[in-house]
């Protein structure tokens, strides 16, 4: 990782190499989440269904699903071609069931689907693209068709000291325990940050806070028709979300 920051979004051309490493340990509930997105997806697990992974970065949650559901197919799209490179090395074993796409997720065309999902990538996304962003995930997903979207965000009334504090204990333990483990060196975490705070310094922080009341309140502008809180864990928290159908 270079010293100097970098320009938006480049950021994960930086870090893709260690982001599959380096990520579960810089954010605890990332495993459980990207977990619960398999278990959320409202399919049998031997249902051919079609999806679109939103943000996919080096693939991770592309792989568990198609791990669980051996007869999806589906489309990855993401912007950084570093991230891609390696989502398309791991995809390798399920090249006849996925495409890659090197997109801008806040502009392109959606393939039609049965199910989308995000995992930490909505941060990136400016507010005001976010109603263009949900009406096209709604126009792309077929009648009763599934939303869900995984990622750090704000629920209800603000969190008090001692809750941010817990939060920062919760993350910090986690983190000790992988540089424990060797899985990290607090001079990998330390850089990271300082790498992040010179993004910020620099006003090319890409990172929203976004409220998970506005995004509901969005996704259902969109024509989703149901939208709501089902898991969180802190701010991580995912949202679910159907177009009208079958449900
Ligand atoms: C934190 S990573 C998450 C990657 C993956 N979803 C995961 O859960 O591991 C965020 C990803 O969003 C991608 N991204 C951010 N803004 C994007 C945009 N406007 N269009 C496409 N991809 C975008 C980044 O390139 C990065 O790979």
């Amino acid at each position: 990782m270079g010293d100097a920051p970098p320009d938006g979004i480049r950021y994960f051309a930086e870090i893709a190499a260690s982001y599959d490493r380096v990520q579960p340990v810089l954010s605890p509930p990332y495993a459980a989440a990207l977990e619960m997105i398999v278990e959320l997806t409202p399919f049998d697990p031997e249902d051919p269904f079609e999806f679109v992974d939103l943000g996919c970065g080096t693939a991770e949650p592309t792989t568990r699903v198609l791990e669980r559901f051996r007869r999806a197919t589906g489309t990855c799209i993401d912007s950084e071609p570093e991230m891609l490179r390696i989502a398309k090395r791991k995809l390798t074993p399920y090249s006849g069931s996925v495409e890659v796409k090197e997109a801008d997720i806040t502009r392109c065309t959606l393939p039609t689907c049965d199910l989308v999902f995000t995992a930490k990538t909505v941060h990136h996304v400016h507010p005001g693209n976010l109603p263009s962003l949900f009406a096209r995930i709604a126009g792309a997903l077929r009648p009763g068709g599934c939303f869900i979207l995984f990622d750090t965000m704000s629920v209800g009334p603000g969190w008090s000291a001692a809750v941010r504090q817990q939060s920062t204990r919760y993350r910090e333990c986690h983190i000790q325990r992988a540089i424990e483990s060797g899985i990290v060196t607090r001079e990998e975490i330390d850089a990271r940050r300082e790498y992040k705070r010179k993004m910020r310094a620099a006003g090319k922080d890409v990172e929203y806070e976004h409220r998970a009341e506005d995004l509901i309140r969005a996704m259902k502008g969109a024509g989703f028709e149901e939208a709501a809180v089902v898991w969180r864990l802190f701010a991580d928290t995912i949202l679910l979300a159907f177009v009208p159908g079958k449900y």
